[in-house]
């Protein structure tokens, strides 16, 4: 981050909060301006293109019928071209890497400062919605299509760069993070040998499309960490947290840690009619008090976590975000009339604290084996994963707030614009710091770099599904935010 920025950023977020929006840009023409949507708002490129592009892309399937676009399928080549297309309209130039991953980067020519880069992912799941990881894309490309149509890309004082990765949702290939994980240089070379359930291996399916696919390929999509300033993303909320505070933006605090166990509990398979109840070994009713036990720690941890003073660990905040789920169950023999023999369960418990995390895997393990010793059954606990929490980075999440609640207010009835990202009776006070259950990009490019994130509100909380929907007006407010941050971020003062 080159010392002169941060002071260029400050004194425009000053203008931003004095000066009225339409004052606030510096359009090339009055016409050009109207056309744009008026008001420093741009209406056209940031929410009528936008929305128009969102569905395009959400056309390009190898489903038929529903949505879905997996690493190096042939609707992601589709979906390649298009981008790319959409990449040069905004003044980019544009490449394909080694391990598909889509670039548009616009190089200012006398700079010597740390590229940001914005990004989000291209592959979706199956029966998939149109903006999961398109959203991120497709309004990174407009904000940067603003700033060449209002003549700001030429004044951008470090590169910007908006990267399309090939692959997060690790559908194909049951892994994640494909692309983003390569352009951060933490991807094993081993992955070439990951096969799909066809038996067809990563290192097959580059090289039937034409990618090099070797190890010194694969280097090559590595970023130097000397190269790369920042990374920010975009992403609907896939939560209904926004929803429910009003909001159509908020910024990311982090993403969570992840810890995911298998719990083996082993009883006395026996039939139902003919064993008394007093005398049954029955992991299926151990399990289930393992469930509901599970559920009680992480809703009301304090009363099993005792706050510690000297750490500070168990306050309020840094319980938020704490969830548990048990989403698998198997029993052995599986029919309604034997006493079950052998039960598994997974568990998925995440918290953006690590420490909270790994207290409650403690405890919630030696719970297990107290109730499995009370009800004389044996229980066992795997650990299967474990990731900690990437927390977001507190300088460019304070500029994506700024951005955030410039942008919103702009829209606000009673602002300069006519939009309704916030309607009547909705929140201008505060832009919301949210935390992130899910995993994204972000998490792989916090390896190479500081990373920042803004979600955007989506209808009932719902994604990974047809009936993920965004507002087109909160759809505006992201490519607004975002424009305003490139433009406190990465753009001269005339
Ligand atoms: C780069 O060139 C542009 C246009 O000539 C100029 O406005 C800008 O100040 C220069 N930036 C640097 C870092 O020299
Ligand atoms: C439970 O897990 C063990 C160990 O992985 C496995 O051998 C067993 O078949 C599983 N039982 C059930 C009911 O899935
Ligand atoms: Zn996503």
């Amino acid at each position: 981050m080159a010392p002169s920025s941060s002071s260029t950023s400050v004194l425009l977020i000053l203008l931003l909060s004095v000066v009225p929006a339409s004052l606030a840009s510096t359009p090339v023409s009055d016409g050009l301006e109207l056309e744009l949507g008026g008001d420093g708002l741009y209406r056209e490129i940031l929410r009528d293109e936008t929305v128009l592009r969102l569905k395009e892309l959400g056309k390009i399937s190898d489903g038929e019928g529903f949505l879905e676009r997996t690493f190096l399928s042939p609707a992601s080549f589709r979906a390649t071209d298009v981008i790319i297309s959409w990449m040069k309209d905004a003044g980019l130039t544009t490449w394909v890497d080694q391990m598909g991953n889509i670039h548009g980067r616009f190089e200012p020519s006398n700079s010597t400062d740390k590229a940001l880069l914005i990004g989000s992912h291209m592959d979706t799941v199956i029966d998939a919605g149109m903006y999961d990881g398109a959203l991120g894309i497709i309004c990174a490309i407009s904000a940067l299509k603003v700033l060449r149509v209002t003549g700001k890309l030429q004044r951008l004082t470090r590169p910007v760069e908006v990267i399309a990765f090939s692959d997060e949702e690790g559908v194909r290939f049951q892994t994640t993070f494909l692309g983003s994980a390569a352009v951060a240089g933490i991807l094993p070379e081993s992955i070439l040998q990951v096969s799909d359930k066809s038996g067809t291996t990563v290192q097959e399916v580059l090289r039937l499309n034409s990618f090099e696919a070797s190890a010194d390929a694969l280097g090559q999509v590595k970023y130097s960490p000397e190269s790369v300033g920042s990374y920010v993303e975009v992403h609907l909320e896939q939560g209904p947290v926004l929803e429910a505070l009003r909001y159509p933006l908020g910024v990311v605090k982090g993403i969570a840690g992840q810890t995911r166990l298998k719990v083996i509990v082993d009883g006395s398979q026996g039939h139902a009619g003919t064993v008394p109840m007093k005398l049954r070994r029955d992991p299926m009713v151990a399990a289930a008090e393992l469930v509901v036990t599970l559920e009680g720690l992480c809703k009301d941890p304090s009363r099993f976590l005792t706050y510690d003073e000297e750490c500070g660990c168990f306050t309020e905040e840094s319980l938020a975000g704490l969830v548990c789920t048990v989403g698998e169950l198997l029993t052995w023999p599986s029919a309604s009339n034997v006493i079950p023999g052998q039960v598994n369960f997974t568990v998925d418990i995440r918290a953006m604290d690590d420490l909270v995390r790994e207290t409650i895997v403690a405890s919630f393990s030696r719970i297990v084996m107290q109730r499995c010793d009370h009800r004389l059954v044996d229980c066992a606990v795997e650990h299967k994963h474990s990731a900690a929490a990437t927390p977001c980075d507190p300088e460019l999440t304070a500029q994506l707030k700024r951005a955030t609640r410039s942008a919103v207010s702009a829209m606000a009835p009673g602002g300069h614009g006519h939009g309704r990202a916030v309607g009547a009776g909705e929140s201008t006070a505060a832009t919301p710091v949210l935390m992130s259950g899910a995993g994204h990009d972000a998490m792989a490019m916090a390896r190479l770099t500081r990373v920042g994130m803004l979600f955007v509100r989506c209808r009932g909380g719902v994604s990974h599904s047809p009936e993920e929907h965004v507002a087109e007006d909160d759809v505006w407010a992201a490519g607004l935010a975002l424009l305003r941050f490139v433009d406190q971020h990465a753009v001269a003062e005339l």
